[in-house]
C-alpha cells in the first residue's frame, strides 16, 4: 500500500491530485503604504522591494495585482499632519479616502480593505487616544468608526480595524449600519499579538509608540486562551472575517481559530516575516521562492483562507508559472 501510494506520487499528475492543500493567487491579499503629498514611490529601506507610495502610483498598482490574480488590497495611510485627537483620520478628504477612490475608479473589481487605526495619525504612535498619558479605550471607539465610515463612503469593501480597543467591531458596525453601509463588511484583527514582528511595519508606517509599548491592548505571545476569547468576542460582534496576526510563529492560534469559528480566517505575515525571508534569500541563504510558497501553503493547511502578505505580487506569479 505505501508502497502504491509512492509511487502514484512519482507523477506529477497523480501528485497534483493528491494534494490537499492549494494556494491561488486569490487567496493573496497585497499590503500597501500610501503617503499623503508624495509623488511617486519611495523605498521602505528595512522591506527591500516595498514602497511606500503616492496616490498617482496607485492605478498602476491595481493594475499589476490584476493581471497577475491578486484580488485584494489592504491600504495603510501616512497623513501629513498628526495630531493627538488623530483628525487626519476620520476626515473624509484624508489619505485613505482618497486612495479608496483612486484603487477603485482604476480597478473597479478589486477588493479594498482598510485598516483602522490612529498609530499612524497621531504624535504618541499608540494605536489608541492618549489622555492623561493613558490609551483611552472608550474615547477612541467613536475615532475608529468615524475612520472607518470615512473609508466606507469613498468606496471601501472591508475595513479592517487593528487598534485592538475593546468595542472596535461592534461599535464600528453599528456606525456603518447607521449610515446605509451595511453591504460593508469588517474584518477584526482578533488575535493580535504584540510582537517584534511588527519592527519593519513601525519605520514603513511611522507609527513607532513614542512611549512605552503596546502590550497593554495587544496580546500576551504567551497567552493562546485569551485569543481565541478575542476571537469570539470579534464573532459575537459581528465581524465577518477574524484574523490571526503575526503568522508563522502562530500557527497554532490559526489552527485553533479554525476549530472555533465558521468565518473565514486571515493570517497576517507581517513585515518582519517579509523582511527576514528578503535578508537570508539576498544572502543566498534561503530559496525566496520555494521558502514563501511552503509558507503560504502552511497558512492554508492550518485554516487561513485569506493571507496577507508583503510577498503577494511575487508569489502570484510564481503560482501562475507553476
Ligand atoms: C498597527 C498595525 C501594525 C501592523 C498592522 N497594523 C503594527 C503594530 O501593531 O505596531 C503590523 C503589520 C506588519 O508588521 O506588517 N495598528
Ligand atoms: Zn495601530
Amino acid at each position: 500500500m505505501l508502497n502504491r501510494l509512492r509511487r502514484l506520487r512519482s507523477s506529477a499528475a497523480m501528485r497534483n491530485m493528491l494534494r490537499e492543500t492549494v494556494v491561488r493567487p486569490a487567496n493573496l491579499v497585497y499590503p500597501i503604504f500610501v503617503r499623503e503629498g508624495l509623488r511617486g514611490a519611495e523605498p521602505i529601506p528595512s522591506m527591500p522591494g516595498q514602497y511606500r507610495l503616492g496616490l498617482d502610483r496607485l492605478s498602476a498598482i491595481s493594475k499589476e495585482l490584476d493581471h497577475c490574480g491578486v484580488q485584494s488590497i489592504l491600504v495603510f495611510g501616512l497623513p501629513s499632519a498628526k495630531d493627538d485627537s488623530a483628525s487626519s483620520a476620520t476626515s473624509r478628504g484624508g489619505i485613505v479616502p482618497q486612495a479608496v477612490a483612486e484603487l477603485k475608479s482604476a480597478t473597479p473589481g478589486l477588493v479594498v480593505i482598510t485598516d483602522v487605526c490612529v498609530c499612524a495619525y497621531t504624535p504618541s504612535g499608540h494605536c489608541g487616544l492618549v489622555i492623561e498619558g493613558e490609551v483611552d479605550n472608550d474615547s477612541t471607539l467613536p475615532v475608529l468608526s468615524a475612520m472607518a465610515l470615512a473609508h466606507a463612503r469613498a468606496g471601501a469593501d472591508v475595513v479592517a480595524p487593528s487598534a485592538m480597543m475593546d468595542g472596535q467591531v461592534a461599535a464600528i458596525r453599528e456606525a456603518l449600519d447607521g449610515e446605509n453601509l451595511s453591504a460593508v463588511a469588517v474584518m477584526g484583527y482578533s488575535a493580535k499579538f504584540a510582537s517584534a514582528y511588527y519592527g519593519p511595519f513601525r519605520d514603513a508606517a511611522d507609527s513607532a509608540p513614542s512611549f512605552g509599548d503596546r502590550s497593554g491592548y495587544q496580546h500576551d505571545p504567551a497567552n493562546i486562551r485569551h485569543a481565541e476569547r478575542e476571537l469570539l468576542e470579534d464573532e459575537r460582534e459581528g465581524a465577518d472575517i477574524l484574523m490571526v496576526k503575526p503568522g508563522l510563529a502562530y500557527l497554532d492560534v490559526l489552527l485553533r481559530a479554525r476549530q472555533l469559528t465558521r468565518l473565514p480566517l486571515a493570517a497576517y505575515m507581517v513585515s518582519g516575516e517579509y523582511s527576514m525571508i528578503k535578508a537570508a534569500s539576498e544572502r543566498g541563504w534561503l530559496d525566496e521562492r520555494r521558502i514563501v510558497l511552503e509558507s503560504l501553503t502552511a497558512f492554508r493547511r492550518a485554516g487561513a483562507d485569506l493571507i496577507i502578505t508583503y510577498h503577494a505580487k511575487e508569489a502570484a506569479q510564481w503560482l501562475n508559472e507553476s
